[in-house]
């Protein structure tokens, strides 16, 4: 009886190379921003002549290709000038100027920066860069503490192009007008993909992940659907690895609609904790702010304490976060006005994967 004829061997995968499920994988060519990759070039072109380059604001939601775009133009540009600088810093890691600094001149090469001040490393960096032109682009700049390294970049480098990135379209409304009147800056929206799109960018990921023929139509459809109703690629990047891995623990040659719905399940109870779970303070607190979402931290507070809540500011800040770090809400700090560093707080809205 062929009874395992359907099965794996030890050494057969359904992966042909699961790295390119990767959410750092970099797919070539990326497809569906060109419009937009051919904006930012337009910022950056004045400096192939010498002249300044514009400054550019990228926003939209998570996981739509803001970073991919971006990092592709820069490796574009690495490969065609050598007088057009491109630096790239994510926020979320270098999150001071300071901090900023010392990225810069790891990326500009130069090591000596032991017990040198920021201003110090500014004058490097000026140094270096104002024999060229220069493309910053400051990605989650959101996470940013401090906006002391945009003055002083703005006041000090020629020549250069500065891209802001973030999820939150009024986030420049927050930033210090000294700043803002400096940067003169461009916006440019990054909108969701549609259903045909993201279909485009997942099937090239398919092409490139898993040997021909493996993943079933009906699981495919799943994922896809899935995917366009999270409007996040990142979502359909994790079903279609969960999916094959699934399946090759089944030893099938196959992925099937079975394996997808159990990626689904296992991806919801990761992602989140299911928010029925939560009990006692946690799910006071997220319901309140479920009301009043896109409230300041310290107004969420006086409602909290108004409802009857007892805990301290600093617990309930903590709380917050953990309500944060488990993506019931998220946290969008903002400098600048009268108040200094203020955080917003908003509900998210994110579905759970399996209630589809
Ligand atoms: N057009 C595309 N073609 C191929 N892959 C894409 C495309 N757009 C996004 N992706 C993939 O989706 C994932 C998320 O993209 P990216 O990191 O650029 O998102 P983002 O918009 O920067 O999100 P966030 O705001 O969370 O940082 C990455 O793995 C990326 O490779
Ligand atoms: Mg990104």
């Amino acid at each position: 009886m062929p009874l395992f004829d359907d099965m794996l061997s030890s050494e057969e995968s359904l992966f042909r190379n699961e790295q390119a499920l990767d959410f750092a994988f970099q797919p070539k060519p990326m497809k569906f921003r060109e419009e937009q990759q051919r904006y930012m070039a337009n910022c950056i072109k004045p400096l192939f002549h010498e002249r300044n380059g514009k400054n550019l604001f990228i926003y939209g939601i998570p996981g739509i290709g803001k970073t991919l775009a971006c990092s592709q133009l820069i490796d574009e540009l690495e490969e065609s000038s050598e007088d057009v600088v491109p630096l790239y810093i994510n926020c979320w890691h270098k999150n001071t100027s300071f901090k900023v600094y010392l990225e810069l001149c790891a990326l500009l090469g130069y090591r000596m920066t032991q017990n040198k001040k920021g201003d110090e490393l500014v004058e490097v960096i000026k140094d270096i860069l104002n024999k060229k032109s220069a493309v910053f682009v400051f990605d989650e700049i959101d996470k940013m503490e401090d906006f002391d390294f945009l003055y002083a970049l703005l006041e000090g480098v020629y020549r250069k192009s500065i891209f802001l990135i973030t999820n939150y379209k009024d986030w420049l409304n927050g930033l210090e007008e000294r700043v803002r009147s400096r940067l003169m800056i461009d916006q440019l929206e990054f909108k969701p993909y549609n259903s045909k799109e993201t279909e485009g960018i997942l099937r090239q990921r398919i092409g490139f992940a898993f040997v021909p023929g493996v993943l079933d139509d009906s699981a495919f459809s799943l994922i896809l659907n899935k995917t366009v109703e999270m409007e996040d690629i990142r979502a359909g990047l994790n079903l279609l690895r969960e999916s094959g891995l699934n399946a090759e623990n089944r030893s099938s040659k196959k992925i099937l609609l079975e394996d997808t719905q159990a990626a689904l399940k296992k991806l919801d109870e990761y992602n989140l904790e299911g928010s029925d779970k939560l009990e006692g303070d946690p799910k006071f607190i997220l319901n309140l702010i479920k009301k009043n979402s896109g409230i300041k931290m310290k107004s969420l507070y006086k409602i909290y304490q108004e409802k009857g809540g007892g805990m301290a500011y600093r617990s309930f800040f903590r709380k917050v976060n953990k309500l944060a770090e488990d993506k019931f809400v998220s946290l969008e700090k903002k400098t600048g006005g009268l108040e200094g560093t203020t955080t917003i707080v908003t509900y998210s809205n994110v579905k759970k994967l399996s209630e589809f």
